[in-house]
This record gives structure tokens, sequence and C-alpha cells, in this order.
């Protein structure tokens, strides 16, 4: 069985797009790969979380990973931070890679650029502990957004490096899985471009129902159809996008006639749709707040996690010292 492996930094809740674009294709994989979940803590510390915050941070994205299905019997979902075998891997790795082309990888140089401030040796090995991440259970699929594409090639080349340098087939190549036509991409409410983290364009799945309410207002628009059967505008075909992934099919299709007739509202589209959404998402709030009170079943979860991820990591770490020159006395 392949195995797949993807993380997540704990930084920020799961949004719309996180979970059309990720995530429930992760509760399908689950069911036919060998899966790796994981939390990003470590990654997460570049930008110097408190503690206080740290420990909220991972405690709800895990708890949205479980309300969104992932099952800790069928994957193994784990917390970086409880598998030390990685921080090993990634010492080890440190000294096959180069600085050089380090300081070229375009995240580095989009860091440097947004946080001059913070340029850490941490933010420079960032694919460095990815790559530990991916290989240390010899993963060959990561499934991941375009932006960290580029971070699973510097995975494969390390493997590859790896594997000539002691003339072994230790690590197989990981290769960056996108889901082809299964892939929902979903756009932001700004009228352009996906929803992210970052651009504030977002809906989250924890989101209460006021808020979503006002963002959805919000949403960017257009002037209004000119004429009957127009081509539909990015802005208004975004939120049709948006209406297709949470409302029923009547719903889209009333709309979407009352655009090409050019009597569209867009103030009732807006409210139909953030009431779609809200009843699309609340459940899922519901389910998150009761998992993070739910303090037995997490320690339980995250106690599984470790055990099982902790296997795997062990047996890969074992297998490269050896293949290093490490001898027992
Ligand atoms: N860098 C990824 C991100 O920013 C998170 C991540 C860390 C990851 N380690 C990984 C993703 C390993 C896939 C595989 O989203």
């Amino acid at each position: 069985m392949e195995t797949v492996l993807s993380g997540i930094r704990p930084t920020g809740n799961l949004h719309l797009g996180n979970y059309f674009g990720a995530v429930q294709n992760f509760i399908k994989m689950q069911e036919s790969y060998n899966c790796y979940f994981f939390i990003a803590d470590w990654h997460s510390l570049t930008t110097h979380p408190t503690p206080a915050d740290l420990h909220n941070n991972v405690t709800q994205i895990l708890a949205e990973y479980l309300a969104c299905g992932i099952d800790p019997e069928k994957a193994t979902l784990y917390i970086q931070s409880e598998v030390p075998e990685i921080a090993e891997l990634y010492l080890l790795l440190n000294m096959n890679a180069y600085v050089g082309e380090l300081e070229r990888t375009t995240t580095f140089k989009d860091k440097v650029r947004a946080q001059p401030e913070n340029v850490n040796a941490g933010l420079l090995t960032y694919p460095v502990l990815q790559t530990a991440d991916i290989i240390i259970h010899k993963a060959t699929k990561v499934p991941v957004g375009k932006d960290q594409e580029q971070n699973v090639e510097i995975a494969r080349k390390y493997a590859r490096r790896f594997n000539q340098m002691y003339n072994v087939e230790c690590f197989p190549e990981p290769q960056p899985f996108n889901f082809g036509e299964n892939l929902v991409k979903i756009p932001g409410l700004d009228g352009s471009g996906k929803m992210g983290k970052s651009e504030g364009n977002g809906v989250f799945l924890y989101e209460d129902a006021d808020s979503i309410r006002k963002k959805v207002m919000r949403a960017v628009t257009d002037a209004g159809p000119q004429s009957l059967n127009s081509e539909v505008s990015e802005p208004i075909q975004n939120l049709f996008t948006l209406m297709k992934a949470v409302s029923n099919p009547d719903t889209l299709q009333f709309f979407t006639e009352a655009y090409a007739n050019c009597n569209i509202r867009y103030g009732d589209l807006k409210k139909q749709l953030a009431e779609d959404i809200v009843q699309f998402t609340s459940p899922f709030r519901e389910k998150i707040n009761a998992i993070k009170a739910d303090e037995v079943y997490l320690r339980k979860v995250v106690n599984l996690g470790t055990e099982k991820a902790r296997e795997s990591a062990s047996k890969t770490l074992e297998e490269v010292r050896k293949v290093i020159g490490f001898k027992k006395f």
C-alpha cells in the first residue's frame, strides 16, 4: 500500500478552502492508503507563538481534523513534536543541505521580504525539516497545494542525494499529489483568487454564524449582468462556486438562471449563500467544541498517533544510522 503524508502548520483555523480542497480528500485517502497526517508544530515556531497560543493552536487543529472525519484508527494522526526521530533525521539531513540552495527557495525569499526582522535559521532550513517529515515514513505521495510543490521537490532532491551519497535505496522519491479532477478550488470572497489563510478572504469551519453572515454580505460583486445570458464575471462566479459546494443544486440553479435573465439580486444571493454556509459549518463548530472539551479522548488520540508514528519513524531512523556508519559499542 502506498504511503501518503501531509502536514499542516497550526496557525489559524481550517477554512472552507482547506476543507473542500484538501481535508475532504484526506478522508477518502485514509480508506485506501497508508496515511500519515500530522500537525507541524515545530514548523510553526518560526513565527514565535506564545506558549499558550502554541498549545491552543495545536489542540484546535487536532479537533478540527477529527471533526472533519480523519479517523485516528485508519490514518496515523500525530503531532510532529511528539516524534523526536524527526528531529534527529532533520539534523542528519542538514549536513547534506547547502545554504546556497536553501537561500534560493521561493518560500525563504518571500519570508525574508515579509519579515526582515526575523530571518531565523529555522526559516532557512524549513524545507529540510519538511523533508525529514516526509521521508521518515518513506512517503511517496504528498498531497499539498501549489505553494508547497517546491518544498516537495526539495524533499525529492534530498532523498535522492542521500541515496546517491551512500549508494543505497533507502528513500523513495516523494511526489506532490494533487487530486486531479477531484481537486475542488474554493475561491475567496474578495472577487478573485482562491481562499487563503492570510488573505482575509476566507470563511472558517469554526466561525460563528454572525461573523459568517457579515463576511458574506461584504463579498465583492459586480455591477450586475447588462444583457441576457451574459458571461458570468469572476466575483459572481466565485459566489456560485461557493454555492455549488454548500447549497443544494436547486438554489444554485435558481440564481444562475436569475443571472442569465438579468433579474438577479445580489443581496438575496448573498443572504442565501450566508445561510447555507452557516448551515453547512455549524455542525462542524459543534463537533469541534465537543472534541476540544473531551480531554480524555484527545489524550487517547494523541497517544495512539504518537505510538504509530514513532514505530514507523524509528524503523527508518535505525536504517539511516546504519547507512551513515553509526555503530553500537
Ligand atoms: N510547509 C507546509 C505548509 O506550510 C506544512 C508542512 C510541514 C508539510 N511539513 C510537511 C506539508 C510535510 C506536507 C508534508 O503548509
